[in-house]
């Protein structure tokens, strides 16, 4: 078949580790997405930044709009960030002219997620978000087809890896909640804006989006409440270690007989319950299905390497044709279902 070829918008943190990762893996992938993946065009603010990596093989585009109506490009990869902008300007663009996108914006698909949906469907082509929710861990592909046969009746999870590094490091070493978050971001975890880690904006964006996933329903953002970690000191730390627990920032989304439940909050987590035990900037991730029973998934939430696995899964699966809708069921379905009543307990 053909080489697959591939457009890359934004590279930073996460464009870098795509770069790298088909770069060093370029045979193996190639194998086992029966056909080559191919870099042919890059982009990013600042064309002469020094990025520590050698972008000359590839055409470098100032102009995003180039970017995505080239006709060598297949498959548009969205690593820019933030809700709007460049970002949704550039996936609206990329859908519409029917090319696949693929992209680790959470904030984004939390916003448009729907609206892009509908645009991918008019257009027959696929719309790709693994890296946007608990980073490595390949998630949405587990709920999304390993688990859709189950009714869900919660899900929940540490969905922020820079809030559980902060809140990790401030309980090993006592580590100010300043410093934590300065290494958080020196790592690359944290996002551009970090406020939208600490204040739990970012876990109710993937919140949201795990949500839709699970319970089929129309993703909505407003619906989730959310509290972050700000304001937290050691000595918070110390007296939920006092009492046997220790301090996780935990999404949760539960559906009952009143309707369903988002929320983002601090939480007091027994310290032998498995998700005390996450460490770092590791994710994890617990369903409970009325079939599969729970499911609890664990790795690395945030990050380049881990990151840029879950962008060039997607990108292996388009290149296998393997892609269904973007949500639980097709949009149509979506605006049919059962509207979820949230918030309202
Ligand atoms: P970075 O800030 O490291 O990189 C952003 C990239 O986008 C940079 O290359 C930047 O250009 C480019 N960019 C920013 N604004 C524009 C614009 N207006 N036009 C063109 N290019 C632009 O962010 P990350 O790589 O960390 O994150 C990228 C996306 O991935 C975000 O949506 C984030 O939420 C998501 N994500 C991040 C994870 C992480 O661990 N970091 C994990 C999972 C998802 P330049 O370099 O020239 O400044
Ligand atoms: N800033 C995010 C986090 C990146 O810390 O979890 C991964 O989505």
């Amino acid at each position: 078949r053909p080489p697959l070829r591939v457009a890359l918008a934004g590279i930073g943190v996460v464009g870098g580790g795509v770069v790298r990762l088909l770069e060093t893996n370029r045979d193996l992938i190639a194998r086992r997405a029966g056909r080559s993946i191919e870099i042919v065009a890059v982009s990013a603010r600042d064309r002469h930044k020094d990025r520590g990596i050698d972008l000359s093989p590839y055409r470098w585009e100032d102009d995003m709009d180039a970017l995505v109506a080239a006709d060598d490009v297949d498959v548009v990869v969205e690593m820019i960030g933030g809700a709007d902008g460049s970002a949704l300007t550039l996936a609206r663009h990329a859908l519409g002219a029917g090319k696949a996108l693929v992209t680790a914006n959470k904030a984004m698909i939390a916003h448009h997620g729907l609206s892009l949906a509908r645009l991918a469907e008019a257009k027959d082509t696929p719309l790709k978000y693994e890296a946007a929710v608990a980073g490595g861990i390949p998630v949405i592909k587990a709920i999304r087809e390993g688990a859709s046969a189950n009714l869900i009746a919660r899900v929940y999870g540490i969905l922020n890896g820079t809030c559980n590094y902060i809140l990790t490091q401030m309980e090993r070493g006592g580590a100010s909640f300043a410093d934590a978050l300065a290494d958080a971001q020196a790592e690359g975890y944290a996002e551009a804006d970090p406020t939208f880690d600490v204040d739990g904006i970012d876990a109710a964006h993937k919140l949201s989006i795990l949500a839709a996933l699970c319970f089929g329903t129309r993703l909505d953002i407003g619906a989730v409440t959310a509290n972050g970690i700000r304001g937290l000191i050691a000595a918070d730390i110390r007296e939920a270690e006092a009492l046997g627990h220790r301090v996780r920032l935990i999404g949760m989304a539960e559906r009952d007989q009143n309707g369903l439940y988002q929320h983002v909050q601090p939480c007091l987590v027994p310290a032998d319950h498995p998700l005390a035990y996450v460490p770092g900037a590791l994710n994890a991730v617990v369903a409970e299905g009325n079939f599969v029973g729970r499911l609890f998934f664990e790795g690395a939430g945030a990050g380049a390497g881990p990151t840029a696995s879950a962008i060039v899964a997607d990108i292996i699966d388009i290149a296998r044709d393997e892609y269904g809708p973007a949500f639980a069921m097709p949009v149509d379905a979506l605006d049919a279902a059962p509207v979820a009543d949230a918030g309202a307990r």
